[in-house]
């Protein structure tokens, strides 16, 4: 089915100014942008995004790595968009994550891990619309 996902390019990549490798490995693998910004999170919405970690002991080093500097948030659109994006990702430990994937092409650590993807389709609501309004959503199809 045609599914929308989160994705973040993270403070690491914007750095290494990689933005636009990372959106060809989204383009050449059939996702579509369907809505696009670049943000500076806060703690306060870094925070708010990451709320199910906040027990786990790398909350704090992740707070502080994704306020670091700017991020790209974006909704990607396509045919298994969630499952495809994690795919294309990789494992959340670059040491871990497959050759060929963003990942293990671009990413130092696994707070410094290049990108964020949503983990599943309810996360994938949740997550798009804690950055984004409907209208916001646009209509590639
Ligand atoms: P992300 O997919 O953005 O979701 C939470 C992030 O926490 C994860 O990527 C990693 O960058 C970071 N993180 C740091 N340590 C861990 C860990 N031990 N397990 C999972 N995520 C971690």
């Amino acid at each position: 089915a045609v599914e929308r996902t989160l994705s973040i390019v993270k403070p690491d990549a914007v750095g290494k100014n990689v933005i636009g490798e990372i959106y060809s490995r989204f383009e050449s693998n059939g996702l579509k942008v369907v809505a696009a910004k670049m943000v500076r999170l806060t703690d306060a919405t870094a925070g708010g995004f990451y709320a199910e970690h906040k027990e786990r002991p790398f909350f704090p080093d992740l707070i502080e790595f994704m306020t670091s500097g700017p991020v790209m948030v974006q909704v990607l659109e396509g045919e298994n968009a969630v499952m495809k994006n994690r795919e294309l990702m990789g494992a959340t430990n670059p040491k871990e994550a497959a050759a060929g994937t963003i990942r293990a092409d671009f990413a130092q650590s696994i707070d410094a891990n290049a990108v964020h993807g949503s983990d599943s389709l309810a996360s994938a609501e949740r997550e798009i619309n804690y950055f984004f309004a409907q209208t916001e959503l646009c209509d590639r199809a």
